[in-house]
Order: structure tokens, then sequence, then C-alpha cells
């Protein structure tokens, strides 16, 4: 549906008539949102889920203002024009997880991108994750500094309620609790259970929509053996990987070998090791793998190729990036290569595009567009590939990568904050989780009897 950028109004919950799911909001917040600068330039508007009369842009919820909306919300004006609700956007970072840390920057960067849009400083809450679990809300501004010893100043402690509760500030003194009016969640979390799909089978119960992997992509990708059987079902060109475990036996393949995290990321964790001996005497000594390793051929003469790829408004591949190694000899890519600088992945050091030949790069993207598909990618992923310059091996999917891969929209150029917003025009536009009682009927219960007839 179009929407002609005009006055811009929210609408009142309760009163909408046709139940649109838009924010309450003040009369004396009315036009806070007037201009709409990047509609006027012609924005896509994708249609909204919730309300056949609204839809969504980059965030924000359009109703076209019925004389009942305006006059159910006491608003005065031409019930011609529109009404706007600024959907209240979430961008969740750090977590429980190694990556914790690059997680903060990304988070800060997104929100950061965010709020340079219209109206938007008073409608981005940036969600701190602690290292410990707990839940705050930062200020859009902060800085990664503010995060080293712990909470920025002035973050205010938030729990998340699942059944439809949502994030809510937490009672103190005489304050009540109040719910913050979230309906997407820009998710900043890489590693552990930010990606993993724990944080978003969280959302999905508390029923918030959010950006990135759903719950099965999420997990599927995270884990080294699981995706390495979807891209061997596949016939993708990879290196072989193997579990690794106190009993593992020869794993068909000659040493010297890497050992991996079965769940890691960021290259945390990953050994490389001579024999079989030693990589398994590695299983007790190195913490990173002890809940569970692969291990997999060390290949020295691999170098890493990566490639974005974003689900919406359509499948679309970016720029191939060779990332370069910071210290000479390393053995693999490190944490340190992939974070040097100050602003995480995006200022580390890169050959962008890769100097690769044409032939190499369409292997690469034909790849992509495959393993995209078969992990049903939304969002934005990084596919990372291993290459001798002539062999095209995968490596792995990063469902949520270093600044959201940000870098690698060259060509296309797309910024962030049209990455961003296309995103969390997904989220609405095709949601992560959908649940069904389709089949549940009664009829089971109703010829079930008694249940103690059941144990008897
Ligand atoms: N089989 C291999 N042989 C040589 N180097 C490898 C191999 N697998 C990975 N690497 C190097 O190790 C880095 C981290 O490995 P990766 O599988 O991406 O783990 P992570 O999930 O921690 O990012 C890669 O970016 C690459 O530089
Ligand atoms: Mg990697």
């Amino acid at each position: 549906m179009l929407v002609p950028a005009q006055v811009l109004r929210r609408v009142d919950r309760q009163s909408c008539p046709i139940r649109c799911k838009n924010p309450v909001e003040s009369a004396a917040n009315v036009g806070r949102f007037a201009g709409l600068a990047h509609h006027e330039a012609g924005k896509r508007i994708a249609s909204s889920r919730f309300c056949p009369q609204t839809a969504t842009v980059g965030g924000a919820t359009w109703c076209p203002v019925t004389s009942r909306h305006a006059r159910n919300n006491k608003l005065q004006g031409d019930p011609n024009t529109l009404t706007a609700t600024f959907s209240e956007t979430a961008v969740i970072f750090g977590g429980p997880s190694p990556e914790h840390d690059v997680s903060i920057l990304t988070g800060l960067q997104a929100a950061r991108a965010l709020m340079d849009s219209p109206g938007a400083s008073q409608a981005i809450h940036p969600i701190y994750w602690t290292k410990s679990g707990d839940w705050f809300e930062v200020k859009p501004d902060s800085e990664a500094a503010s995060f080293i010893d712990g909470l920025p100043r002035n973050a205010k402690p938030l729990e998340l309620v699942v059944g439809g509760g949502g994030f809510r500030t937490k009672a103190s003194g005489l304050a009540k609790r109040r719910p913050l009016e979230i309906t997407t969640v820009v998710n900043c979390c890489h590693g552990g259970p930010g990606e993993d799909g724990s944080l978003q089978a969280t959302l999905d119960l508390a029923k918030i929509r959010y950006t990135g992997p759903t719950v099965a992509s999420a997990a599927i990708c995270m884990d080294k053996i699981s995706s390495a059987a979807i891209i061997a079902a596949e016939n993708i060109p990879a290196l072989p990987r193997r579990l690794l475990t106190t009993t593992s036996c020869d794993p068909g393949f000659p040493g010297p070998y890497i050992l991996k995290p079965r769940f890691g990321g960021s290259s945390i964790g990953i050994d490389v090791v001579t024999d079989l001996a030693t990589a398994v005497a590695r299983l007790s000594t190195n913490p990173h793998l002890r809940n569970g390793a692969v291990i997999e051929p060390y290949r020295p003469d691999l170098y890493d190729l990566q490639i974005g790829v974003r689900s919406w408004p359509e499948l679309q591949l970016s720029t191939i990036e060779r990332p370069l190694r910071t210290r000479a000899g390393s053995e693999i890519l490190g944490y340190a290569d992939k974070y040097v600088g100050d602003e995480g992945m995006v200022s580390a050091p890169r050959e962008l595009p890769a100097k690769i030949p044409d032939e190499v790069a369409q292997r690469i993207r034909d790849a992509a567009k495959q393993v995209a598909t078969a992990m049903s990618i939304r969002g934005i992923a990084r596919i990372d590939f291993l290459s001798d310059g002539d062999q095209v091996l995968l490596n792995e999917v990063n469902t949520i990568p270093g600044s959201l891969a940000r870098h690698l929209w060259t060509e296309p150029e797309i910024g962030f904050k049209d990455l961003l917003t296309d995103m969390i025009d997904e989220a609405s536009a095709r949601p992560a989780a959908s649940f069904t009682t389709v089949g549940a009927d009664g009829s089971v219960l109703r010829g079930a009897g008694a249940i103690a007839s059941k144990l008897a």
C-alpha cells in the first residue's frame, strides 16, 4: 500500500477500531514524527502483517486516518491525512558470550545509525545484555568505553517477560513497572545465546518481532556439525569435519589438525595440533572446547574469502572481501585480525573487493546463494569461504556477523541505515515465528476418558 507523506499522528491502540497494535501515545506527542524524508525519497513500503490498513516503513507503522480514528483520539485535522506510529525499536547487544565486547560495538553503531532517522532519537531503545544475563536500557549515544568496567551511568534495569509481556522497567522505590513499547528488536548479539537461537526463542515467546535469523536457522548455523551436514547435503565443496570426543578414533584424514569449538565464533578457542592424541588432550585443557569440539584438516595454504548476503527486500549478495592477517605467519585469521581498531570488524584490514579471478568469484556467489536458501537466511549474514586460489571451500555461515557486515555493501552500495531499515521492515513483513494450534481440535481430549485408566 502506498502512503503519501503527510501530517503524522499516533493512534491510541485501545481506540483503534482495527486493533492495529500501535503503541499508545498521548496527544502531547502528536506530530513528533512529522516529516518522513526517506519516505518522500521513494522508499519501498512493505505491507504490515498486523492491520490491513497499515504499512510499515523503516520501523514506522502508518495508518490512514479514518474519521473514526480521529474522533476516538480527539485529534484535530483532516481525517484524510495519515496517522503514523513510530514502532519503537530496540537494539540488543552484549550478552553472555565470548563475543560480548564485539557485540557492544555492533549494537552502538546500529543504535547511532538508526537515531539518524526523523523522530527516531526518542524511539530507539539500546538494550544492553550484561555478561551475567541482565538487561539494561542505555542511552543511544553511549560510548564503548562506558562498558569497560560494567554498566554505563544512568543505565536503567529492565526485565523481559515472556507470554506477551515484553521488556519493562523494574519497580524501584515509588516508581512502578513500566512497559517499553517495543515492537521490533534489532539483534546485534554475536556468539552465545544471542546468535544460537536462545534469544530468538525468548523473543518469540515474548511476542516481540526481531531482525536476523529464526530460532532454527540460528541454532543450525551456530552448530559446526549440523551446518556441515546441510552443506554436505547441498553438495557444496567443504573440508571434512568430524565431532571430536575423548573416544574419537582416526577422523579419516591425516594431521596437522585444526580444532574448533562446536558452537564458537570469532576464532576464539581454536587450536592447531599435529596429531590426534594432542587433539584429544586439548579437550580437557581448552575451556572453549568443553561444550563440544570439531576437528578438520589444518590447511596452511588456505586464506579467507567472505561475502555478505541479505534476504530483504530480496536475496542479495555483497562484494567479496579478503580479510588480511595482521601478523605474518599466523596460523589462522584470528580474533585480533578481525577486531583490531576501534570499530570492530569495520576497521579490520582487508582487500575489498578481493582480487580473485571472476570464475572463483562466481563460484563463491553461487555457493553463497545456495547455502543462504538452504539455511533459510533472514536479515544479513556473512558467508565465509576458504580458498587456495583454485579450490573454493565453504567454511561457515555467520548469521549475525560483526558490525552486521555493513562494510561489505560497496557493490551494490547500501548504507548502514538502509540495511537496518530493510531488516526492520523484514521483521514485520516476514515474522520469524508463527505458532499454530491447527490440529488441536479437542478430539483427542473428547475420546481420552479418565487419566487414571491410562496409567492402569
Ligand atoms: N581447516 C582450516 N585450515 C586452515 N585454516 C583454517 C581452517 N579452518 C579455519 N581456518 C582459519 O581459522 C579461522 C577461524 O575458523 P572458523 O571456522 O571461521 O571459526 P570461527 O567460528 O571461530 O570463526 C578462519 O577464518 C580461517 O582463517
Ligand atoms: Mg569464522
